[in-house]
């Protein structure tokens, strides 16, 4: 049975392996049970999840619903939530530095210094590179390939391509980026690599103080430098911690989910042939066509908010300092905002649009960049193999669990 706040006794497991298989369901039936449920994930606190489009837009944009619980006003914080079971805590503070969880003025000034580093210049100037780099990765699909051979598009291009891309904004060599990729393998499974996972943050932090170092001598056109410069010209001075913090979540939050959008998007497409017949008639549609990709995934949901006072949501009562858990794609599926809202239609016009980006103060700071990659790599990738298809059964595809995600562990294909 799911919960509802009239019974919270009974929890909606987040990973429930109904969940993981078919999303779309598994949210639908909890978004018509009711607008706000309770549950947890991986054993965790209980939570309010929040089920449908305009309650989960004010979780996302109304000030009154805090990043971090620690900034609910004192007496009133709620326990503090936590979905990395088994992972120290030296860990988790340390994580607890990333510009998503940070609140108030000391976000807003986060925000504008590294907005001013990470411009749409900056993302726009990269495209000719996302171009180069996706023709090297499908030069090799298309070798593994030949003989028809499946090829696994996760690991040869979904996982190198948004890495490679990441690492050449920040500024990070070709020679350190095998440790890069390492430890981005430790850090999406961070509890499946617990004990690894304090040398890891040693080993990242330390690198990125020498790199920061190095710009600082002979700054180059790269992000970090961008920053170093902010960082000299700026009176708000940005530390070196802060700003290992900020390229650290930038490599984080910018990695995976640009993978498992260009793979969730390839399997949508092969499953809606009327649809990538659309894209291939008149290619000026994919910009428009990946804002609906993004609508359907990957994001399945938020950071936890935290209300700062006692909250009325969609008629429930949620006290101060509460965990809730904006459930975005029930959002973006609710029928109440979108019209047969879990049909992929590239020519949608979405109004006020979707929320697989977030929005609001904390709106993904790296929504151009992944709109850019995701655009060129399916392009690309259609037009390189027109015959493209999933070698196994659409069923056969494995998930993988992922706090907040739908991702594939592997998507086989046979290129043509
Ligand atoms: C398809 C790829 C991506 C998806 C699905 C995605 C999703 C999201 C979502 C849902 C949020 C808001 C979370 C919330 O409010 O609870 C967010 C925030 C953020 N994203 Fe992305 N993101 C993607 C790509 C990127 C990239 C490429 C970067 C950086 C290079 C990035 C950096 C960030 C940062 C720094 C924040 C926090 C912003 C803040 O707190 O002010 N993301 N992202």
């Amino acid at each position: 049975m799911t919960a509802t706040a009239e019974n919270p006794a009974t929890t909606v497991d987040l990973f429930a392996p109904d969940l993981i298989a078919d999303p779309f369901a598994a949210y639908a039936r909890m978004r018509e049970q009711a607008p706000v449920l309770t549950g947890s994930m991986m054993g965790g606190p209980p939570m309010w999840l929040v089920t449908r489009y305009d309650d989960v837009r004010r979780v996302l944009t109304d000030p009154l619903f805090l990043n971090n619980p620690a900034s609910v006003p004192a007496g009133r914080a709620g326990s503090r939530f936590t979905v990395m079971k088994g992972v120290s805590s030296d860990v988790v503070d340390y994580l607890a530095g990333k510009l998503i969880e940070i609140d108030g003025d000391d976000h807003r000034r986060l925000r504008r210094l590294v907005s001013r580093a990470f411009t749409a210049r900056r993302v726009a100037a990269l495209r000719p590179r996302v171009e180069e780099i996706t023709a090297t990765l499908l030069d090799r699909m298309a070798e593994a390939g030949r003989d028809g051979t499946p090829v696994d598009l996760v690991e040869s291009f979904c996982f190198e391509l948004p890495a490679t891309v990441i690492c050449e904004l920040v500024g990070i060599d070709e020679a350190d980026r095998a440790d890069w990729y390492r430890w981005g393998r430790a850090l999406m499974v961070p509890t499946e690599h617990a004990e690894q996972l304090p040398a890891v943050f040693r080993e990242c932090a330390d690198h990125l103080l020498a790199v920061i170092a190095s710009r600082r001598a002979e700054p180059r056109d790269d992000l970090i430098s961008a920053l170093v410069q902010v960082q000299e010209e700026d009176g708000d001075r940005l530390t070196d911690r802060e700003m290992v913090k900020l390229v650290f979540s930038l490599v984080l939050a910018g990695h995976e989910t640009t993978m498992h959008l260009i793979g969730n998007s390839v399997l949508a497409l092969l499953e809606h042939p009327e649809q990538l017949a659309l894209l291939r008639e008149d290619p000026s549609r994919w910009p428009h066509a990946v804002q609906e990709l993004m609508r359907l995934g990957p994001t399945q949901f938020g950071n936890p908010r935290y209300p700062a006072e006692d909250v009325e949501l969609g008629g429930v009562a949620i006290p101060a300092g509460a965990p809730v858990l904006p459930l975005i794609l029930s959002a973006n599926t609710d029928p109440r905002r979108f019209g047969c809202p879990e049909r992929l239609d590239v020519g949608r016009e979405m109004g006020t649009g979707h929320l697989g980006f977030g929005q609001g103060a904390h709106y993904c700071l790296g929504a151009p960049l992944a709109l850019q990659e995701a655009e060129v790599a399916l392009h690309a990738l259609f037009t390189r193999f027109p015959d493209l298809s999933l070698a196994v059964a659409r069923e056969e595809v494995p998930w993988v669990l992922r706090t907040g995600f739908t991702a594939a562990a592997a998507i086989p294909l046979r290129l043509g």
